[in-house]
């Protein structure tokens, strides 16, 4: 079976087409996609609409032509309908509508936080873990039980890419500020005391960005470029520290409670190096074993979004085109997961 599908739920607006195999493996034929950006950070929901309306056609021309695939090859199309911001999944469903009746294809909405689990599991090559969902707006700490990926743990305020974002920009950080912040971290020389904050299960991280940022204010003034440049760092290594260690704490609780031995990363923020290596040392210790979501396949992108249709669909699921909906708070405990046997 053969899913071309639509990411749309963000700054991304990504085309993809996905092939599950015979033997149920996934085969990724074209990822194609046009990133939403700014050079002072941040994001205006309608002109993300705008930015979609007008990339669409020709992302969508790229992901068929490197596919090798026409239409008559497609079997299924598929868009995120939730979560995510309102003004950008309209833009994506409208779209996802359009080609399906055109082309007279069954058409799936599915959950675009499960569909960066999945994809995760099938090209990492883990089958039940805990799983670390770490991008922009979204931070939880996940574990499928009985029909349901269920969040053992979640950010109480802000998710811990737009920590990262936010922070970056009070720096001088364009957007996504993520990779220069961790380059940054381990060219810290010295570490500044930031809040830490976990709360049961539950992870709390607007302090630390506010504390950050006046630690920033009040310790920059007169000082050279260079001395600058090196508070920069030292506090991108300190507030790493602090945001990715209570990640890990609740990582660790979690394995412990569900004696899952599968640790897995999924979301933008998993591309971070020095997330890798602390949740590297805790699963050493626990004798767990680590599994990163393939660079490709990490952030926001429509491969995910295909291959979660092409799950539903083989375990029965099926749409109405009138039913279909956006669902902008759509959460990952909310999503049967039909396509896993308890
Ligand atoms: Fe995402």
């Amino acid at each position: 079976m053969i899913c071309l599908a639509l990411e749309c739920t963000a700054h991304t607006l990504g085309f993809a087409v996905v092939e599950r195999t015979a033997a149920g493996e996934c085969k990724i034929l074209s990822n194609e996609k046009d990133t939403f950006k700014t050079e002072s950070g941040g994001m205006v929901p309608l002109e993300l609409r705008a930015h979609h309306e007008r990339v669409w056609e020709s992302v969508l021309q790229k992901a068929l032509e490197n596919s090798g695939k026409a239409w008559d090859g497609i079997d299924l199309i598929a868009f995120s309908s939730g979560p995510g911001m309102a003004p950008a999944l309209i833009a994506g469903m409208q779209v996802a509508k359009k080609l399906a009746l055109e082309n007279k294809k069954p058409l799936l909405g599915v959950n675009h936080c499960v569909a960066h689990i999945e994809i995760g599991k099938a090209l990492a090559g883990s089958k039940d873990p805990v799983v670390v969902y770490a991008s922009g707006a979204n931070t939880q700490i996940i574990g499928f039980e009985t029909g349901y990926y269920r969040v053992f743990g979640e950010t109480l305020d802000i998710g811990i890419g737009n920590l990262l974002d936010s922070f970056g920009r009070s720096l001088g950080l364009g957007f996504p500020a993520g990779p220069a912040l961790d380059k940054w971290y381990f060219e810290g020389r010295q570490f500044i005391e930031l809040p830490y904050t976990v709360k049961g299960m539950d992870l709390v991280f607007s302090g630390l960005e506010t504390f950050a940022e006046k630690y920033w204010e009040k310790n920059s003034f007169g000082k050279t470029l260079e001395e600058q440049g090196q508070l920069k760092k030292d506090l991108a290594f300190s507030l790493l520290h602090n945001a990715f260690a209570e990640l890990t704490e609740v990582t660790e609780r979690a394995l412990a409670h569900t004696e899952k031995s599968e640790v897995l990363v999924v979301g933008g923020v998993g591309a971070s190096r020095a997330l890798k290596e602390m949740l590297e040392k805790m699963c050493k210790a626990r004798g767990a074993q680590l599994f990163i979501t393939p660079l490709s396949v990490v952030v926001d992108n429509a491969a995910m979004i295909a291959w979660l249709a092409l799950l539903e669909q083989n375990a029965g699921r099926a749409q109405k085109l009138s039913e279909i909906d956006i669902n902008p708070k759509w959460r990952t405990d909310q999503a049967e997961a039909i396509w896993i046997k308890n």
